[in-house]
């Protein structure tokens, strides 16, 4: 049997009195795209906290390639290719589209930062790789046209796309995406959902919470669903579509 990609065992946050996330256990198969989903407050950007120990978790385990994220800092999870982004966009202010796309890959970029400050060949010719890596994927999101816009002037939708092409360029294992379809346009959203099956088609694990029943009923393989803190389904989405308890969930988002 192969090692999971992400193992989440008996995860709780607590915040004062509240249990953001309480005992939730899952795991999530290597090259798989599962959705979380869940109302307001259920706890998915918790989970992600938790899981990527920005607010780690105060009880339970993550397992990341079946290692232990215990005690790891944020920035020691990224260097083992488990990479996240954020429900609202946090693009660098100050630097154009494509240098936001390439500060994803600068924590791992091979040839030292001495060679690349008296850029040595070896540095040239990688940094030119990864421009030209950053170039097609914002072609692939439609964002080409800007790549040397400032970030910051980018309308929110496509400075959502952006932070999912940051993440790429980081050379993820798996990827931890919060609401990257919140605030896109129909075909915004419909180039985001070919982005990401096509990421997961070259290998890439990736976990997303979603609101848009559509785009995650069309590309995942799997999906998580939490209430008031609790893993309440999990599942293929057809048979999550069918639980009475998902729609009893929904219920208050729909009123
Ligand atoms: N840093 C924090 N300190 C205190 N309470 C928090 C913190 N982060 C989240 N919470 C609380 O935990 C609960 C779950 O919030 P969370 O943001 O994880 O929900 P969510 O499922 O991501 O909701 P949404 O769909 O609105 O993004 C909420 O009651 C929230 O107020
Ligand atoms: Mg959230």
């Amino acid at each position: 049997m192969t090692t999971p990609a992400l193992e989440v065992a008996a995860v709780s946050r607590r915040f004062g009195g509240l249990l953001a996330v309480d005992g939730v256990t899952f795991s999530i198969a290597q090259g798989g795209l599962s959705a979380l989903i869940g109302p307001n407050g259920a706890g998915k950007t918790t989970l992600f906290n938790a899981i990527t120990n920005l607010f780690p978790p105060t009880s339970g385990e993550v397992r990341f390639m079946g290692r232990s994220l215990t005690g790891l800092d944020a920035r020691r999870i990224a260097g083992l290719g488990l990479i996240r982004t954020f429900q609202t966009a946090r693009v660098f202010p100050g630097m154009t589209v494509l240098e936001n796309a390439l500060a994803g890959a600068h924590m791992h970029v091979g040839a030292t930062a001495l060679a690349q400050m008296f850029r040595l060949p070896g540095a040239r010719a990688e940094e030119r790789a990864l421009r030209d890596k950053a170039g097609a994927l914002l072609d692939l999101i439609g964002l080409s046209a800007f790549r040397d816009a400032a970030a910051t002037d980018l309308p929110m939708g496509a400075q959502k796309n952006l932070e999912v092409v940051r993440a790429l360029m980081a050379n993820p294992r798996m990827l931890l995406l919060d609401e990257p379809a919140a605030g896109l346009n129909d075909s915004e959203t419909a180039d985001l959902a070919a982005l990401l099956t096509a990421i997961r088609d070259i290998g890439v694990t990736i976990m997303v919470v979603e609101h848009n029943m559509s785009l995650v009923m069309g590309i995942a393989d799997q999906v998580i669903v939490l209430d008031a803190g609790k893993l309440v389904a999990i599942g293929a989405p057809a048979d999550i579509q069918a639980d009475r308890r998902v729609i009893e969930a929904y219920v208050g988002l729909e009123d």
